[in-house]
C-alpha cells in the first residue's frame, strides 16, 4: 500500500521538525511579527477583546492580520489585496524574515488600550493611522526614535500629557501629524535644532486639545506647510505676523 509507505518518512520527518520547533520558530518570526504579538497587540487592545486584533495571530495567514501593511527588505511591498493574490493563504509568511511592518492602519477600531514605546521600533514602519479610537495614555517618547515614520495620525483619541520634544526628531521626514482631538497640554516643544525647517511637513494638525504657552513661533519657519490646525487649544500671546510668509491652503 503507498499510503502507508508515504508515512513512515513523514513521521521522521514531522517528529524531527516538532523537535526543532520551539527554537527554530522564534528565531525565524519575522521580528516584526514578534514585536507586533509581544508588545503592540496587548497594548492597543486594551482590557477589551478586540474583534480586528484578535485577527494578529500566527494561525491566521499574515496577509489576514488586519489593518497592516508590509514590504521586503528591498522595499518591494507585500501585495495582500485579495484572495487571489499568490500570498493570501500563506500560512508561513508571518516567518519570512524580510518582511517588515509598513503600515498600520486601524482607524474607528474601537481600541481602547495605549500606544506601547514599541511602535517606534520598526525599522521600516512610515505610517500609523489610528484615528477615531479610544486610546489612551501618553504619546510615546519613543515614538521620536522612529527610523521612517511619516504619516501620524491618532486624532480623536483620549491621549493626554505633553507632547515629547522627540517627536521633532522625525521633522525632515515627516509629511503629516494629526492630533486633533485628543487632551494634550503644556506647551509645545520646541526642535531641538534651533532654525528646523521641518521640511516635508505639509499637514501640522494640533487642533483641540489642552496646549498652553505662548503661541508656538517655530511653527513659522516651517515653510512647506499646507495645512495648519492649532485652533481650539489655550495658547496666549499674540500670533506671530511671520505667519503669513506660510503658504497655507488651510
Ligand atoms: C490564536 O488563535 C487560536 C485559534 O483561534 C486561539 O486558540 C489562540 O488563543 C489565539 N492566540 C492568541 C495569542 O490570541
Ligand atoms: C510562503 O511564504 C514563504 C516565506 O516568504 C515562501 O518561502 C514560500 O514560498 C511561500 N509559499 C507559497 C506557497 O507561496
Ligand atoms: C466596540 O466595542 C463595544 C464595547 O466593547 C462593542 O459593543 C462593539 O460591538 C464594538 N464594535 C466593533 C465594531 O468592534
Ligand atoms: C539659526 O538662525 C540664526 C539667525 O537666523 C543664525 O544666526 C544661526 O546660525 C542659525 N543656527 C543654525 C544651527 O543654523
Amino acid at each position: 500500500m503507498a499510503i502507508p509507505r508515504l508515512y513512515g518518512p513523514c513521521i521522521v520527518v514531522s517528529l524531527l521538525v516538532s523537535l526543532l520547533t520551539p527554537a527554530f520558530a522564534q528565531s525565524s518570526s519575522s521580528s516584526d511579527v514578534e514585536l507586533l504579538l509581544g508588545k503592540i497587540k496587548a497594548s492597543l487592545q486594551g482590557d477589551a477583546e478586540n474583534i480586528l486584533l484578535s485577527s494578529w495571530n500566527s494561525t491566521v495567514p499574515l496577509c489576514q492580520w488586519r489593518g497592516l501593511k508590509w514590504v521586503f527588505s528591498n522595499e518591494t511591498p507585500l501585495s495582500c489585496s485579495d484572495v487571489s493574490s499568490p500570498h493570501w493563504a500563506n500560512a508561513s509568511l508571518y516567518r519570512d524574515p524580510s518582511l517588515h511592518l509598513f503600515s498600520l492602519q486601524l482607524p474607528s477600531a474601537n481600541l481602547t488600550g495605549s500606544l506601547p514605546r514599541e511602535l517606534g521600533e520598526f525599522s521600516m514602519l512610515q505610517s500609523i493611522y489610528l484615528g477615531i479610537n479610544s486610546l489612551s495614555g501618553t504619546v510615546p517618547l519613543e515614538l521620536g526614535y522612529s527610523t521612517s515614520l511619516s504619516d501620524i495620525d491618532l486624532s480623536g483619541n483620549l491621549v493626554n500629557g505633553v507632547l515629547p520634544p522627540s517627536i521633532w526628531n522625525l521633522c525632515e521626514r515627516l509629511v503629516s501629524l494629526r492630533l486633533h482631538g485628543n487632551s494634550l497640554f503644556g506647551s509645545l516643544p520646541e526642535p531641538a535644532l534651533p532654525n528646523s525647517s521641518c521640511g516635508s511637513l505639509q499637514v501640522l494638525d494640533l487642533g483641540a486639545n489642552k496646549f498652553t504657552g505662548e503661541f508656538p513661533e517655530f511653527i513659522t519657519r516651517f515653510l512647506g506647510l499646507k495645512e495648519l490646525d492649532l485652533s481650539n487649544n489655550m495658547f496666549s500671546g499674540a500670533i506671530p505676523q511671520s505667519l503669513t510668509s506660510l503658504d497655507l491652503e488651510s
